[in-house]
């Protein structure tokens, strides 16, 4: 049995999660996924929309997810991959190199990320959208003060 232990915040689940956890589980026979907690993604200063618990029940959902525990600190790695006795611990590449004193502990692997996708980017599209929805009540409401104007 070869256990696969990855972290992260997985909020607004996207493709590029998908594809991650695809190829994580395929590097073993069990995924387990210290997933960070409210509190821990405030204090690396990350505001998420969807709260730990929903965050884990989405990920559990998955077929490639078999257990999820929460991350509370940058601390905790050693302890949970002896735990868990993890065989590989796996991150995308945006974390290249990060993490390779966990050698000495197990199989350390960086896979490369999905490109053009990520929650950040999910978010930039929601704030965009909200401007452009903003400037068209704006404009709606120009108009409407120019009809008024006309009628006085
Ligand atoms: N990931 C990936 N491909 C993407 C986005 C994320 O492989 N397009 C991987 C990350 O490398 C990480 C895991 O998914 O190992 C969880 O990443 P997370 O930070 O939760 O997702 P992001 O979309 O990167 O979120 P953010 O924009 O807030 O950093």
């Amino acid at each position: 049995m070869k256990t696969v232990i990855t972290y992260g915040t997985f909020d607004l689940f996207h493709v590029g999660h998908v594809r991650l956890l695809k190829r994580l589980r395929k590097l073993g026979d069990r995924l387990v996924i210290g997933l960070s907690t409210d509190a821990f993604n405030e204090l690396k200063g990350k505001s998420v929309v969807f709260p730990y618990e929903h965050r884990k029940e989405i990920l559990l959902a998955t077929q490639y997810v078999d257990a999820v525990f929460p991350e509370q600190n940058w601390e905790q790695k050693r302890d949970d991959i002896v735990r868990e006795r993890a065989d590989i611990f796996a991150m995308g590449d945006d974390w290249s190199g990060k993490f390779d004193d966990l050698e000495e502990l197990c199989q350390v692997v960086y896979l490369p990320r999905t490109p053009e996708t990520s929650t950040t980017e999910i978010k930039q599209i929601f704030v965009k959208l909200k401007e452009e929805r903003l400037h068209e009540v704006r404009n709606v409401a120009e108009h409407l003060n120019r009809l008024i104007e006309e009628l006085l």
